[in-house]
């Protein structure tokens, strides 16, 4: 296995000059302040790993952890402050917006130019111009200058060239990001046809599922310093369950910040005072788990006696998609009438729900379901996570059975 790539003990500090803001006292007599001090940061520290040909090579972590200072590392867009950066092979490098093209300069003319820096000659770039172009899919506006460009074509373009020039190594900073649907598929496409030919692959993405697909290994950067390396798989569940237990630490509660107004309605006999999610251990919390029991609550209060109520939850996903709608009177749950304080609860065996983020609205309605005394519209809000779970697209777990049958 020869490494292609080797970051040995590497390190990158930049220093920031912080703005001096002077005071109106001190432009109008002059008052002399020293200058301010320049600060350091480091957005690597000592990071060791080797990527070896033909390996896709994850980068994960949160934003300002170090991913995008990596790849500037490894082409040499920036210098180490101390360690060794060690590359083999001709690369091909998509990195944030705005670098790799030049501005002033029209599409086709940084076609060629971005050609030539990769050792090609015009005609060798003019043999590929065609078919560069049909797959940014930009025939008219090819001539514009590229400052012109929205993000999305500018990346459409730069795609299509890096992957066209036949490198080694192809680097991508989150381009899927960037792209509408048809596009991103058209560069996982790529990307894979470029795997299967025995290229490596740099690829940076907040995308996890992607890059657990995608990538055979990867390293997760937090602030700046390796917290995990080795299989892709294995790196973004340590990552997942570090986030999880961060959230967990951040939410005692489900959240209906002051309830806005535009989103409750009713005519007020019954009232919501609140909604709980519970575990089966009867613990709170805005936090769900895949395939585990779970029991919505809502507690009321009723002003007076109020005959046949039926209460009922709505569950948005956070796309806006209403993925299920359930009430007492579907369930065929009798209640007679309320009166004063009082809980229905929802049991769910096993949530069907994959990790993600979700609405929940809450509602008591009259029993012919026409008339709400008092709605709650997505005003909840609570998060499923899914750590180990072996379903992971979509929203929903179908709860189904496979069967292979040979004929
Ligand atoms: N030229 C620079 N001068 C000063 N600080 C910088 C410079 N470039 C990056 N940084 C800082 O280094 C840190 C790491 O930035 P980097 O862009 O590598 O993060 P990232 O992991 O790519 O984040 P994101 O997920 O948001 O893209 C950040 O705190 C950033 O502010
Ligand atoms: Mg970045």
């Amino acid at each position: 296995m020869s490494a292609v790539i080797e970051f040995d003990n590497v390190s990158k500090r930049f220093l920031l000059q912080h703005e001096r803001h002077t005071t109106i006292r001190e432009r109008l007599f002059g008052v002399f302040r020293p200058r301010t001090p320049r600060d350091e940061f480091w957005a690597l520290r000592n990071v060791s790993f080797t990527v070896a040909r033909g390996e896709s090579f994850g980068l994960i972590g949160h934003n300002g952890a170090g991913k995008s200072t990596a790849l500037k590392l490894m082409t040499r867009i920036l210098e180490p402050t101390s360690g060794q950066v060690r590359l083999r092979g001709r690369v091909a490098a998509l990195l944030e917006l705005g670098s790799g093209f030049h501005p002033e300069l029209s599409g086709r003319d940084n076609v060629f130019l971005y050609g030539s820096l990769m050792g090609l000659s015009r005609r060798e770039m003019a043999a590929r111009l065609d078919a560069i172009v049909a797959f940014a899919g930009m025939e008219d506006f090819l001539d514009l200058p590229v400052k012109h460009y929205s993000s999305g074509m500018y990346t459409r373009l730069a795609f299509a060239v890096a992957t066209a020039v036949d490198p080694d190594i192809l680097i991508t900073d989150e381009v899927l990001a960037v792209g509408d649907e048809a596009f991103q598929r058209k560069c996982m496409d790529r990307i894979l046809r470029f795997r299967h030919a025995g290229k490596t692959i740099i690829f940076v993405s907040h995308a996890l599922d992607t890059v657990r697909t995608l990538c055979d290994r990867a390293v997760w950067l937090d602030r700046g310093v390796v917290r995990a390396i080795g299989a892709s798989g294995e790196v973004i569940d340590a990552y997942l369950a570090d986030v999880n237990q961060r959230e967990h630490a951040s939410s005692a509660q489900m959240d209906a910040p002051g309830i806005d107004p535009t989103r409750r309605f009713g005519s007020g006999e019954v009232e919501i005072i609140g909604v709980e999610l519970l575990d089966a251990q009867g613990g709170g919390g805005a936090i769900a788990r895949t395939g585990a029991p779970v029991t919505f609550r809502i507690r009321y209060r009723a002003h007076q006696t109020v005959p046949q109520p039926v209460f009922g939850l709505a569950i948005h996903h956070e796309s806006g998609t209403l993925l299920a709608g359930p009430n007492t009177l579907f369930a065929g749950l009798d209640i007679p009438a309320v009166r004063g304080e009082g809980r229905v609860d929802m049991h769910v065996a096993a949530l069907p729900l994959l990790a993600g983020r979700y609405l929940l609205s809450a509602a008591v309605y009259d029993k012919t379901m026409l008339f709400p005394y008092d709605h709650h519209d997505r005003i909840y809000h609570f998060a499923v996570h899914n750590e180990g779970g072996s379903e992971r697209f979509g929203a929903c777990v179908l709860g189904s059975r496979w069967s292979w049958h040979e004929e």
